[in-house]
């Protein structure tokens, strides 16, 4: 092929499109500003900014809770106990698997099939008295209250017929009530990434900001009340968790990759932020930059055609392994050429520094929206299986602060919390029961 790239050639190609420098992050932070005080206002803004009617946990909230866990390929269904002080325990959980089918079904289906996970799980735990609930629901909702919320749009691969526009709650209920389930009260309707602030703060008052690095990307931060304009109800309190479902950002750079990935999603010219940066995506990203390397002959294996032919096939767990060159549980990448290996790894590099540098820039934007100067130290609860398990992601993550901020940086803390979307639904289901809204 005359006009083919060689190797390095193809490598700066890619390093330029995937590029994202620290002028570009500056400028992000600008456009991120812009568009959080939009979207406060209720003004057309890329960023939906929903308030959640949740403030932030005391630590001293105590109970037991049930909770649902929903938002990605697996449920879950959770009991906490929360004994206050910052402590709780979980006595009990169980995952289950949602497969493409049943998150593409009918309404009535997908949630006959929910509440028929949680009587599994009441049944193999032996609960059987009254229990509140707080259901932690991860998609874009708009609520009116705590314990109500209308689905804006399905995200990340769901398709669920005939509940966008609906409240989630009620759809819920109504199939605790067909499946003869009276044991259970839903109060409260919980995204993410404000139980995972949430859980977070149980035990450290410092942390400000919840945020999710996995199948999808978001955060949540407590706004001060009186900005939250568009909110024009009653509130007890002068602050309030705002989800600001920053996936949908849409002020981001892209290339061709990542228009190519975009044309053929489910949902085209949404969520682009979320497209660039989440575990979703980026083995997608990875295998069309490894589709374009073999019109350019870059490869040597033959059969690597095969291998990056299905949408979606190569995740981000791949690249993860082949971060580490770990090719055990990669069978059918092992015996390719130690050059294409090679190659392939610095595609999966480029990538997923380019997410977390994205990612980083974001939480810078949020830290100086609270706190411009940077004064006080600020503690980000993240969970997702990229920040927790990606080789050198959270490094990449915190050298962009200090690439940002230098000294001032050591107030940003990135800490991992785990299971915050389930155990903080019980957290918030406990703030509820205690002051009723
Ligand atoms: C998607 C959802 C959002 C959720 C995030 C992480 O972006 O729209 O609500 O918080 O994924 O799960």
């Amino acid at each position: 092929m005359d006009n083919a790239m060689k190797p390095m050639e193809f490598i700066k190609h890619i390093e330029h499109a995937f590029s994202f420098t620290k002028a570009h992050a500056i400028k992000m932070i600008k456009d991120f500003h812009k568009e959080m005080g939009f979207g406060l206002k209720g003004k057309k803004s890329s960023l939906k900014m929903l308030p959640s009617f949740v403030k932030k946990p005391k630590g001293n909230e105590r109970g037991t809770f049930l909770a649902i866990d929903l938002g990605g390929t697996n449920m879950r269904v959770l009991a906490v106990r929360l004994h206050g002080e910052g402590k709780f325990e979980t006595i009990g959980v169980k995952r289950f698997s949602l497969n493409k089918e049943i998150i593409s079904e009918t309404e009535k289906v997908f949630f006959d099939f929910i509440v028929d996970c949680v009587i599994n799980f009441l049944k193999e735990y032996h609960l059987d008295s009254i229990y509140e609930m707080g259901f932690t629901f991860s998609f874009p909702v708009v609520q009116t209250s705590v314990s109500s919320g209308t689905l804006v749009t399905w995200t990340k691969g769901f398709s669920v017929k005939d509940v966008e526009g609906k409240d989630v709650v009620f759809l819920l209920d109504n199939a605790l009530k067909r499946k003869g389930v009276k044991s259970l009260k839903i109060i409260a309707l919980v995204n993410d990434t404000v139980g995972t602030l949430a859980t977070k703060c149980y035990e450290d008052p410092a942390c400000d900001m919840g945020v999710i690095l996995g199948t999808g990307t978001n955060a949540s931060y407590p706004e001060k009340t009186e900005h939250i304009t568009k909110y024009k109800g009653r509130w007890n309190s002068d602050e309030m968790i705002i989800n600001i479902e920053w996936g949908g950002f849409d002020k981001i750079n892209r290339n061709l990759y990542d228009e190519t990935l975009d044309r053929n999603s489910e949902n085209p010219g949404m969520q682009r932020m979320e497209k660039a940066i989440s575990g979703m995506y980026l083995g997608e990203i990875a295998r069309l930059v490894v589709l374009n390397g073999l019109k350019n002959n870059l490869f040597h294996t033959k059969t690597i055609e095969d291998i990056f032919s299905s949408p979606y096939a190569f995740t981000a767990e791949h690249l993860s392994y082949i971060a580490l060159d770990d090719y055990n549980k990669l069978s059918w990448l092992k015996d390719i050429h130690d050059l294409d290996k090679k190659i392939i790894k610095m595609i999966a590099h480029i990538i997923t520094t380019r997410s977390a540098r994205i990612a980083s820039s974001a939480i810078a934007a949020v830290i100086t929206w609270m706190d411009n100067t940077l004064t006080s130290p600020h503690t980000v609860a993240i969970d997702g299986s990229l920040f927790e398990k990606y080789p050198g992601y959270k490094e990449t993550m915190e050298s962009t602060m200090v690439e940002l901020f230098g000294e001032a940086s050591k107030n940003i803390r990135l800490t991992l919390t785990h299971d915050g979307s389930g155990i903080g639904a019980a957290i918030i289901a406990a703030i509820v029961s205690s002051s009723p809204q």
